[in-house]
């Protein structure tokens, strides 16, 4: 039996998932209050069986992560110096240019000065780890609602560890902006939307599948590009830290949810398909960079559906699914309900990494090095 289908709008809000004019018309604005409230009713659930390993791959994780807790003020070499402008130009030069591989005609950057484009760069890495670090409190704020939601004692343990992580996570990414960047944006409207959805959602499974799974499978290959990318040593540094926490997370997220799919129906499986499509869908939609080029004045109408024709560009933003893809898999996701996330996911262009590493396989190689040794590598 098929369940019941929503439809595109009712997921995204838009018919079609590529009407760019919509997806551009969502741009990020800062709260005057400087707050965002989101109303939640869920249940907190206690438990009274605290036998501690009932869930033995929990268990081993909670072990690894207290003794993985390293201190973001103490453990990364903030005394670097880090010239930002120098370094957005290096990494323009090492990729041909800032618009190499663009056809700009018919464009407003077609009068870009080199002094533009730097800005550009400058700005464009602001929004980058300004995302970062919403994204981070997000899971902050979703990691507290697991611990108070979950139902088993191992899976609390562990989201309690998780929790302390992302603390410190928002306080490295805000502390690399204040002393080595030069200035903040809001939190990108689409990224919002999809954190607000998680929020909002009174289940505590789709928390796990929009943050653990989603939310932090991309940040897991965004944090590696930029690891790889970075001339800065104390970005490389910093980053090398946060994803070994990250890989963690992530297969935290698989380990609970393989257990507790075993359990639901394929209409219940269907709903959490529809609810990682609207997430995968929500995280591309945020990639345009909307609040960048309304900062330099740019309409962005004008000029992204421009920039999304250079040819590497979609392989780019594919690779980014290259964690959340074999994760869904693991999870019996793609399959379920008539193989319609495997549908989507193909629409989407990203199913060909369906056969990569799952994380729950892979994170002992990113998550069990003692702190320290994590440094040299
Ligand atoms: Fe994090
Ligand atoms: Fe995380």
């Amino acid at each position: 039996m098929t369940p019941e289908m929503s439809s595109t709008e009712a997921m995204i809000g838009r018919a079609d998932v590529d009407d760019y004019e919509a997806i551009l018309s969502v741009i990020g604005t800062e709260e005057s209050s400087g707050q965002h409230r989101v109303h939640s009713d869920y249940d907190t659930t206690f438990t009274w069986n605290y036998e501690k390993g009932a869930r033995p791959k929990l268990t081993k994780l909670y072990e690894k992560a207290k003794s993985a807790q390293w201190n973001g003020e103490t453990d990364l070499p903030w005394d670097t110096d880090v010239d930002q402008e120098k370094l957005v130009l290096a990494n323009a030069e090492a990729t041909g240019g800032f618009s190499a591989g663009f056809d700009l005609t018919g464009t407003p950057l077609t009068s870009w000065t080199d002094k533009e484009w730097l800005r550009f760069g400058v700005e464009s890495q602001n929004w980058t780890l300004s995302q970062f670090m919403h994204g981070e409190q997000g899971a902050l704020v979703c990691t507290a609602k697991i611990v108070e939601s979950v139902p088993w004692i191992d899976a609390k343990y562990y989201a309690a560890t998780q929790v302390m992580d992302e603390a410190r996570h928002v306080e490295v990414f805000a502390k690399y902006l204040d002393e080595k960047l030069s200035g903040h944006y809001p939190i990108n409207g689409h990224l919002r939307m999809l954190l607000d959805d998680i929020i909002a959602d009174s289940r505590w499974d789709m928390t796990y599948l929009g943050m653990q799974i989603m939310v932090e499978g991309l940040a897991l290959a965004a944090f590696g590009f930029m690891h790889q990318m970075t001339g800065d040593p104390l970005l490389k540094t910093l980053l090398r830290y946060v994803m070994a926490d990250e890989a963690r997370h992530v297969a935290f997220g698989v380990l609970s949810l393989q257990e507790y799919y075993q359990e639901l129906t394929a209409a219940e499986l269907r709903e959490r398909q529809e609810f990682a499509f609207e997430a995968a869908v929500r995280m591309r939609d945020r990639f345009l960079q909307q609040e960048v080029w309304d900062r330099m004045g740019v309409d962005p109408k004008l000029v992204v559906p421009v920039l999304l024709q250079a040819p590497e560009r979609g392989a780019f933003q594919a690779l980014l699914f290259s964690k959340i893809v074999p994760n869904c898999k693991k999870l019996g996701l793609l399959d379920a309900a008539d193989g319609w996330l495997r549908k989507k996911f193909t629409e989407l262009g990203v199913i060909e990494f369906e056969s990569w590493t799952d994380t729950s396989e892979e994170y002992d190689a990113l998550a069990s090095l003692p702190p320290k040794d994590r440094l040299a590598s």
